[in-house]
């Protein structure tokens, strides 16, 4: 059953997808079919390069503009990267840790936790993702695999404010294989428990959302479990309208 008390949140990740004019081409559908959405958290990440240009559009929007990924760093010789200084009046949430960057850029749980707390010094939100590899799955370590990536990254922050953790196990990402939805409540329900251990954590906002091959199908067998809440979203936020149904249909639960 829904949790009534629960306020959903939807992330869309475009991952490295579209050019600017396509980019503000789907920011205008997609709004065009759910801007007027107001109960469902609606944050949509898309590359880097055009975050800035499409500030003016979010800014009197229902929607919230946030980062792929940024630099832990203030400034310096870091070529090719971002800091959050730079982004910090165009974004309101920003994604670290996506197993994309872990396995294509060799990001481990250090380097996420100083992310994650470059973001906290500047009132952004992260989006911490954690997740585990099909190998750990099959073998039934997830949890205990899960419990180090959340104390890896975690044990040091202190905080009050707002949270995201993206659960998005590796083998469910792409449009293929999505988890299944009790399996996900299992272990949000255990992560949850996990991160309340977390003395330094306990005042803060946590959500927590599944990632993974989500769609308009089967959006609702996710966010009508009892500790989801909210799903990030890969391929199908490519798609104006399939992505506006995900938040018609959870704005609506039907
Ligand atoms: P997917 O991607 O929805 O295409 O599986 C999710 C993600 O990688 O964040």
């Amino acid at each position: 059953m829904i949790n009534k008390n629960k306020s959903l949140t939807v992330v869309a990740n475009w991952k490295m997808n579209n050019d600017f004019n396509s980019s503000l081409d789907l920011v205008i559908k997609i709004f065009s079919y759910c801007n007027m959405i107001k109960s469902v958290e609606k944050i949509i990440c898309p590359p880097l390069v055009n975050i800035i240009p499409l500030y003016d559009q979010f800014k009197n929007s229902s929607f919230s503009l946030g980062a792929q990924n940024i630099n832990e760093n203030k400034n310096g010789p870091y070529t090719g990267e971002t800091s959050v200084n730079m982004l910090k009046n165009y974004i309101s949430h920003a994604i670290v840790g996506h197993s994309e960057r872990r396995a294509g850029f060799h990001e481990n749980n250090y380097n996420i936790k100083l992310k994650t707390q470059a973001l906290l010094d500047e009132n952004i939100v992260p989006i911490v993702c954690i997740g585990e590899s099909i190998e750990i799955y099959e073998r039934k370590k997830s949890i205990d695999f899960l419990n180090v990536q959340i104390r890896e990254i975690f044990s040091e922050i202190n905080t009050t404010n707002e949270i995201i953790i993206a659960y998005e196990p590796i083998w469910s990402i792409g449009n293929k294989n999505p988890a299944d939805p009790k399996y996900v409540e299992m272990i949000i329900s255990k992560s949850k428990d996990y991160i309340s251990s977390i003395k330094n954590l306990k005042d803060a906002k946590l959500k927590m959302l599944y990632g993974g091959s989500v769609n308009s199908k089967n959006i609702l067998s996710y966010t009508n479990q009892k500790n989801i809440d909210g799903v990030l979203v890969g391929s199908a936020s490519l798609n104006a309208s399939e992505f506006g149904k995900m938040i018609l249909k959870i704005s609506s639960n039907e």
